[in-house]
């Protein structure tokens, strides 16, 4: 078995899973997804992961851009892990039916339970809490691995019925709008010009204009730039200026670089 697992990660949580998996599996390529669109990806294993953080109970642009250039080829086993914060919704499903349309099939979809980055409703749990979440995510994953390694065909995983009918609207709703949605991002007087904004987003969306940074409405929501600001200088609207800040405890800033490069 030859494995490919593409990621996604904002805070780190997707990468730390990704690596996790890997581990348990051993012999996998670990890729950043590709985050220009229209770039053909034709994974060369047979067993080929997607790992990636759920945004508005859906995928992120990023993941559906990468789908839409897979080459088809229904001889690969797919997987996924849709890392979130307790609220996976259809985001699976609306995967499943993503691959289908490219003639592909998720053999198996797994949601894993961990921290929330999304600071504009609550800064990082404490320590404690994140660490209990660890755990658990860490000992699901090792059961994945075992269904992984035999191939197993697993449903994927999903919210309770009223949350898919209802944060699927929402997500179908807002998905159109969320790359200008980073006209909430400004720096407050902390902002050193280090440059970390700039080089850490997977969508290229900061330019420094005038010693700041300045989002360029491709943004993916991701708010790696607000979490990994050494300063906390970047802000979200009015709600984030003293907000707790969240990333992965294991995950540095150099994984995070390495992990935003194009594949
Ligand atoms: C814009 C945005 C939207 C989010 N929406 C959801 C959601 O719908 N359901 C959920 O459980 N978590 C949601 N989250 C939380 C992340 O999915 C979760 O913290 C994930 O583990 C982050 O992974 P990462 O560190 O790899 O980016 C959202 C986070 C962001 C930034």
């Amino acid at each position: 078995m030859t494995t490919q697992i593409y990621f996604y990660t904002g805070t780190g949580n997707s990468l730390w899973s990704a690596k996790k998996l890997s581990e348990n599996l051993g012999n996998v390529e670990l890729l950043p997804l590709p985050v220009v669109a229209g770039k053909p990806a034709n994974p060369q294993a047979d067993t080929v992961g997607l790992v990636f953080p759920v945004h508005i109970w859906g995928l992120p642009r990023l993941v559906v851009n990468f789908v839409n250039c897979l080459k088809s080829d229904s001889s690969k086993y797919y997987f996924a892990l849709a890392v979130n914060a307790g609220q996976v919704a259809a985001t699976l499903i609306q995967l499943k039916k993503l691959l289908l349309s490219r003639s592909l099939n998720l053999d198996a979809g797994f949601s894993i339970d961990m921290p929330s980055n999304y600071i504009p409703w609550g800064g990082a749990i404490s320590e404690k809490k994140q660490q209990t979440k660890f755990k658990t995510a860490a000992e699901k994953i090792s059961r994945i691995a075992e269904d992984i390694k035999k191939q197993k065909k697993v449903a994927p995983e999903k919210g309770p019925l009223w949350q898919n009918i209802l944060f699927s609207f929402l997500y179908r709703k807002s998905f159109p709008h969320i790359h200008k949605m980073d006209k909430s991002f400004w720096t407050d007087e902390k902002c050193n010009t280090c440059r970390i904004c700039e080089k850490i987003c997977p969508t290229h969306n900061i330019v420094i204009t005038d010693g700041k940074p300045a989002w360029q409405h491709r943004c993916d929501q991701c708010f790696a730039c607000l979490q990994w600001c050494p300063e906390e200088a970047i802000q979200y609207g009015k709600s984030t200026k003293n907000k707790k800040r969240y990333r992965h405890p294991d995950i540095s800033l150099r994984d995070m670089m390495a992990g935003m490069a194009d594949a």
